[in-house]
């Protein structure tokens, strides 16, 4: 076995100078529930907090248990806690209020693969970057998506120099075309250059902050199973070569034996489990890795993320090396919990039985 150093993510909340952190990691790990709970965690030692969902599939909703929009919202019972859920992929809606204008753009985004999504991250950064939070949480969607993220800036880069290269070849052609539209000088060429020179500014300055370690860094979700282990590799190395700090892996999910387990599928997939634990601490043993439990339900709910969080913190102990008060103790409160269930169960047959 390899010698397993229990980490957890207290380096995240004491760098002070850290100004974004991504989370990714592939499809069902537990990405929502990770980024909902750094966020949590650092609105405890942090002046304002923003987490951003960018995946379409939007479930800060379903972790909060509290409905969020494009613009920042308060989260429930926080002062300093923000949300919001944003689509990178859906098209850029600022950018004028003239139908000409947005054809006309639409039609150059066209031209230019991916310039579209960049622009809507651009202005969403720039958006945020005004508003000063302390700390900026991004939940992601699977892999690809986190990744493609963090590649928009140099994409908007290339379509910009493109872009430049198109007004120099045909000179005045879109202030005669803007013209004939009769859409004014306001939505001329200049117009609209000006504008994405804007954003190319905000742009440049987040990809610089994006690189630098001390502002930026992604953590890694994953699970102890050999796809995801897989993919957490993939990962490490994609960031690695977009020169994004990464040394935070939380290894969700794992079958932590706080009860003598039973049951034969349990045991069997504990011992898998250790397999693909031993080889992440081997694989990355300069990261800080924080395992979490496989709890029997979901984690929902601003209550049941912050009674999670504990994991964040605290390292796990194995059963085997906690002293036996503490183990009796353990078993007393699993055991309570089960007659508590089993009485309440009862209650319900006899008041079933009752109306009948
Ligand atoms: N350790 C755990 N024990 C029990 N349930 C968990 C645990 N971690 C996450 N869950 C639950 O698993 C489901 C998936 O988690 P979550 O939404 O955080 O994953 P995700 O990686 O964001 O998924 P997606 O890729 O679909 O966005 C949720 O219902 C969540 O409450
Ligand atoms: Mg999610």
């Amino acid at each position: 076995m390899a010698d397993q150093v229990e980490g957890t993510v207290q380096n995240v909340l004491e760098q002070e100078s850290l100004k974004w952190v991504f989370v990714g990691g592939k499809g069902g790990v537990g990405k929502t529930t990770c980024s909902s709970i750094l966020s949590i965690l650092l609105a405890s030692v942090r002046s304002s907090v923003l987490i951003i969902s960018t995946d379409p599939a939007h479930n800060l909703s379903d972790a909060f248990q509290q409905r969020f929009t494009k613009t920042p919202t308060l989260v429930n019972g926080f002062s300093n806690l923000y949300a919001m859920e944003v689509d990178p992929a859906v098209e850029h809606e600022d950018m004028g209020s003239s139908d000409g204008m947005d054809s006309l753009v639409s039609e150059l985004a066209g031209a230019i693969p991916g310039i579209d999504e960049a622009m809507s991250f651009a202005e969403m950064l720039k958006l945020v970057q005004t508003m000063d939070y302390s700390v900026i949480v991004f939940d992601t969607a699977p892999t690809d998506h986190t990744l493609r993220l963090l590649q928009l800036p140099s994409v908007l880069e290339k379509g910009l120099a493109k872009m430049m290269s198109l007004k120099n070849k045909f000179g005045g052609l879109f202030n005669q075309m803007t013209r004939m539209f009769g859409m004014g000088d306001d939505f001329g060429e200049d117009a609209i250059l000006g504008k994405l020179e804007g954003m190319k500014d905000v742009i440049e300055q987040v990809n610089k902050q994006f690189k630098d370690p001390d502002m930026t860094t992604s953590v890694c979700v994953c699970i102890p199973e050999f796809l995801s282990l897989y993919e957490t590799e993939r990962l490490v190395q994609e960031l690695t070569k977009f020169e994004i700090d990464t040394h935070n892996i939380i290894i969700n999910q794992v079958i932590f034996d706080d009860e003598d387990v039973e049951s034969k599928l349990l045991k069997a997939r504990m011992k898998m489990q250790q397999k693909y634990l031993d080889q992440f601490y081997m694989l990355y043993d300069d990261f800080n890795i924080t395992k979490l439990p496989l709890l029997p339900e979901e984690v929902t709910g601003v209550e049941a993320l912050k009674a999670f969080s504990r994991h964040f913190t605290t390292p796990y102990q194995p059963l085997a090396s906690r002293d036996q008060v503490e183990r009796l103790e353990q078993r007393v409160s699993g055991l309570q919990h089960q007659l508590k269930e089993a009485e309440e169960e009862l209650e319900r047959v006899k008041r079933g039985k009752h109306r009948a």
